[in-house]
């Protein structure tokens, strides 16, 4: 499989992946029942898939060991932090103040995972 296809493709799912976590923040900040709609309780996690199995797909076709380059090992821990402030902000926090605040938080991480990608740095812009 071509690689670029592959990161072209991975690029996409994350920009669906970030469309859809900002229209489910936006529902939930505003209590709306849209955010217990069938399809948004189904595509998102179709998409992710796709994400992380371009992300899979990469590693194999550059033959790349994440346990050997500390960016990579920082993008996993940023999608497992991501996903656990996902998680408290759309389903999880008790209150509406605490899953805002994860809302923001995932979203800072996810900023951060794009420019650990763009960087390759665990620490984005250290010399
Ligand atoms: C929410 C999670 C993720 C986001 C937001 C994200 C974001 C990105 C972005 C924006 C790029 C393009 C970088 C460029 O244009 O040079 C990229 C590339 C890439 N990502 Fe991800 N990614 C995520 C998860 C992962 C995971 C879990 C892995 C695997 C451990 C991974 C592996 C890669 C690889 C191998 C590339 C290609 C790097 C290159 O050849 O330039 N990504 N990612």
């Amino acid at each position: 499989m071509d690689y670029t296809l592959l990161r072209t493709f991975h690029v996409a799912t994350v920009h669906v992946t970030l469309v859809l976590f900002l229209l489910r923040g936006f529902w939930m900040a505003t209590d709306s029942r849209l955010l217990r709609a069938r399809w948004i309780r189904v595509v998102p996690h179709a998409n992710d898939t796709l994400l992380l199995g371009s992300a899979i797909a990469m590693l194999l076709v550059a033959d790349l060991n994440p346990l050997g380059q500390p960016w990579l090992l920082a993008k996993i821990a940023g999608l497992l932090a991501y996903i656990g402030l996902g998680t408290l902000a759309l389903k999880r926090g008790r209150t509406k103040s605490l899953r805002i605040k994860a809302l923001l938080a995932a979203l800072g991480v996810f900023a951060y995972i794009v420019a650990v990608a763009l960087t390759k740095q665990v620490i984005p812009g250290a010399a």
